[in-house]
């Protein structure tokens, strides 16, 4: 055996098993959820949405976003946290200086300890992260049935499902079919793992009240909220993905003058 047909062999190797391991994965992804009474016999329609943040061109829909935010702080807030997120990152999407620190200023954070060792609350400020809604996980877990309301900062990029999550869990209540018990304080949610979900169905028309006069049906606060989240999971996407055109564009005129200066360097020799 050469070192050419090691080396080959030990590549298709690795390729199988990265595939086999692969494979395995979306195995036990599928076979995650067994069938029981509980297994929906037909699964609550989510619109297929296009989020103009998918693709090369992606970008955030500023003002659902800044939409969204109201929905987070009026709804969500009361039990997810969104460790990530600072008022001034509102700047990305558009929001003024004033505005911003408008909004900061509704809330309270602990400040530094005064000259007494104490800390006492003093009003946020636009670097201030969103004020946690618990002290601690025990806290969170005892206020909701001794589930713990996951942070919302990553929830976007961090299920499978990525942008449909949300959209999904939010649009997942239903009514059980017969023979599903389900335990009090629980929901049945045809899209949560073990199809029950300690989150009461938190959106209801007119939840909020939007600054810009839409109209806060369910599917507009779900289409808002997720383009929130989706921001605050990756804020960079958009200068990511404008660089990204910049540098294709860079090649692809690279790629034309190497071929044009190739062609003259050989032009006496072909
Ligand atoms: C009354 C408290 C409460 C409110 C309000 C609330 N949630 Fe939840 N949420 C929870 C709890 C508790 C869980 C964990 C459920 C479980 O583990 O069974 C949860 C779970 C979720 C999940 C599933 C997370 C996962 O692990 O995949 C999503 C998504 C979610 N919430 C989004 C939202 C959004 C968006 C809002 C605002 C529109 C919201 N929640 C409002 C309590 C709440």
């Amino acid at each position: 055996m050469n070192l050419k047909s090691i080396s080959s062999s030990l590549f298709a190797g690795i390729i199988l098993l990265a595939c086999s391991g692969t494979f395995s994965t979306i195995a036990v992804a599928a076979g995650a959820q067994k069938e029981s009474a509980c297994t929906p016999r037909e699964l609550p329609a989510i619109p297929e949405r296009k989020w103009s943040f998918q693709g090369i061109f992606g970008h955030y829909d500023h003002d659902s976003a800044l939409r969204g935010f109201e929905v987070y702080k009026g709804v969500c807030a009361s039990c997810h946290s969104l460790n990530l997120f600072a008022f001034r990152n509102l700047a990305a999407l558009g929001a003024t200086e004033e505005e911003i620190k408008g909004v900061a200023q509704e809330f309270e954070v602990p400040a530094a300890p005064n000259d007494d060792g104490e800390i006492v609350a003093r009003k946020a400020l636009p670097s201030d992260h969103f004020p946690k809604p618990y002290p601690n996980l025990k806290a969170a877990a005892a206020a909701n049935g001794g589930a713990i309301p996951p942070d919302l900062s990553l929830i976007v990029k961090a299920r499978a499902d990525l942008e449909a999550h949300v959209p999904k869990i939010l649009g997942g209540y239903m009514t059980p079919p017969a023979g599903c018990d389900i335990p009090e304080g629980r929901y049945y949610n045809a899209y949560f793992p073990g199809y029950q979900i300690s989150m009461a169905p938190p959106l209801l028309a007119d939840a909020v009240t939007y600054n810009d006069g839409t109209p806060a049906t369910v599917e507009q606060m779900t289409v808002d909220i997720n383009n929130f989240l989706a921001f605050v999971a990756e804020p960079k996407l958009e200068e990511r993905k404008q660089t990204g055109l910049k540098v294709l564009i860079f090649l692809i005129i690279l790629t034309v003058l190497l071929y044009l200066a190739k062609r003259e360097v050989w032009r006496k020799v072909h």
